[in-house]
């Protein structure tokens, strides 16, 4: 018989996709550019289940039964483009190409364009959860046209990591919709990700603790309102010897981040919506200066600055914890107030509400605070931003004194935390009836006349600094 769905790019994201898919009982057709991947594939899973393997692109598609199901997973960017040039002229009207990997959205907005002149469904689709999760169940973000997406929902329903009862996946919105999401996913992992390492610094540099100590105290977040995925495995990493000089592992790590550029396109896109995104465009920047070591190995003999105390204290710990938990409110009221800015932009028309939702099992963000958020939009679908709703109004008001001591003795002591105090500050900047802007408007004005408006009366003004001093209307 005919495979109900393809997969092609047998690596271990599209390896252990496609074993997920099968253990459902799917027929699946596997494929890889080069075959050998492909017989390696079958020798090794080939009996969890109905697995076709094929050597050629052709005989890939005469395995799929129409309209064909055809999920991509090789690496973003060129290879994408070049796995939907080659598979176009094999394919029929109506046949279905899903890409499955972290492609950035305007490409998955081109592509979608480009198959449709072509008479193919395209579908971008955010798959987040690493390997363990592309194999036991990811959380899926699919994006594109729901026609198409009906054809594979069950599918998809089928392999996604359940929460309550609910599965992992819904569909996103049009066009690169679920690519956009899984971007701000990635953004959001980012943040989380930094202010857990503020976090370890403090513990390390102003609590003098060591890594195994700080892995028990992340131990014992996991257990509270900080419980999440990246939290539980924080403490697993500073907990693991190095088989090598039998200290802790991350003591012997280089401090240095890679990045693949999620992130980067995140904090790029909230730029250009005007949306203040600090928590993750921060932790973009500080994977940046980690990345400059050498640098800051000069730096670090040249610029003055304090010692930290390395004291242990008790009530800094629960301060720091506290301090994490108010920072990635503000990490995530941000992430959404961009996805909602996006959808309006691009008329999406996204339900964050159900975004909270997949979002709670499968991917590497999940954690027990999204249920808050799906809380928040189930009764405010509209809300312009989630320290608004009373559930994060008062865990911020709760946590910011701790908040902000944390914040003073960082700075005192000289260790950078840029995720914890720009979160603080937009708190800050977003609780201000008004402003400093006025004077940036006088400023503009001064040298630019580009005018500015006046609280007590509508219209446009300028004052003519350089002339007389005197103030016009403009409008
Ligand atoms: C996921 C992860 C996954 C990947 C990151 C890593 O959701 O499963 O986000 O997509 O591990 O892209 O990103 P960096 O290499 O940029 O840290």
């Amino acid at each position: 018989g005919q495979s109900r769905i393809g997969v092609t790019g047998l690596a271990v994201m599209g390896a252990n996709l496609a074993r997920n898919i099968a253990s459902r009982g799917v027929a699946v057709a596997v494929h890889n550019r080069t075959g050998s991947k492909t017989t390696e594939f079958m020798s090794e899973f080939g009996g969890e289940g109905d697995f076709t393997g094929t050597q050629s692109l052709q005989e890939f598609v005469d395995a799929l039964e129409t309209p064909r199901r055809i999920i991509v997973m090789v690496k973003a960017g060129k290879p994408v483009d070049s796995v939907i040039d080659e598979l176009t002229p094999l394919l029929d009207k109506g046949d279905i190409i899903i890409d499955a990997g972290n492609s950035h959205f305007p490409d998955t907005v081109r592509r979608t364009a480009e198959c449709e002149a072509n008479g193919i469904r395209f579908m971008g689709v955010g798959v987040s959860g690493g390997e363990e999760g592309a194999l036991l169940g990811p959380s899926i973000m699919p994006g594109g046209d729901p026609e198409a997406y009906a054809e594979v929902k069950d599918i998809f329903e089928s392999i996604a990591a359940v929460v309550d009862g609910t599965p992992c996946v819904v569909h996103v919105g049009p066009g690169g919709a679920g690519h956009y999401v899984k971007m701000v996913h990635n953004g959001i992992e980012y943040a989380d990700m930094q202010l857990i390492v503020e976090a370890y610094d403090l513990l390390t540099q102003v609590a003098g603790l060591d890594a195994h100590a700080i892995g028990t105290i992340f131990e014992e977040w996991n257990t509270g309102d900080l419980e999440s995925f990246l939290i539980e495995i924080t403490g697993k990493v500073l907990a693991k010897v190095d088989e090598k000089t039998g200290g802790p592992l991350v003591d012997v790590i280089v401090d240095q981040a890679g990045q693949k550029g999620t992130g980067t396109w995140t904090a790029i896109d909230a730029l250009g919506l005007g949306i203040p995104l600090t928590g993750i465009t921060e932790a973009v920047f500080a994977r940046g200066l980690s990345a400059l070591r050498a640098e800051r190995a000069a730096a670090a003999k040249t610029l003055a600055g304090p010692t930290p105390a390395k004291k242990a204290d008790e009530s800094l710990v629960d301060d720091i914890r506290q301090a994490l938990y108010a920072s990635k409110v503000v990490a995530y009221a941000q992430g959404f107030a961009q996805m909602r800015a996006a959808s309006v932009q691009n008329g999406w028309d996204l339900h964050l509400g159900e975004m909270a939702t997949i979002w709670r099992g499968g991917c590497i963000i999940r954690a027990q605070f999204l249920n808050r958020i799906r809380d928040a939009y189930a009764e405010h679908p509209d809300l312009d931003n989630l320290l608004m709703v009373p559930y994060f109004t008062e865990a911020v008001a709760n946590a910011q004194d701790a908040w902000r001591r944390v914040v003073v003795t960082a700075t005192e002591q000289g260790v950078a935390i840029p995720a914890f105090s720009s979160s603080l500050s937009y708190y800050d900047g977003y609780r201000r009836e008004r402003g400093p802007a006025n004077l940036i408007q006088g400023l503009r004005d001064f040298f630019g006349a580009h005018t500015y408006q006046r609280v007590d009366e509508e219209g446009a003004f300028h004052t003519r600094w350089a002339q007389d001093g005197t103030e016009v209307r403009t409008d």
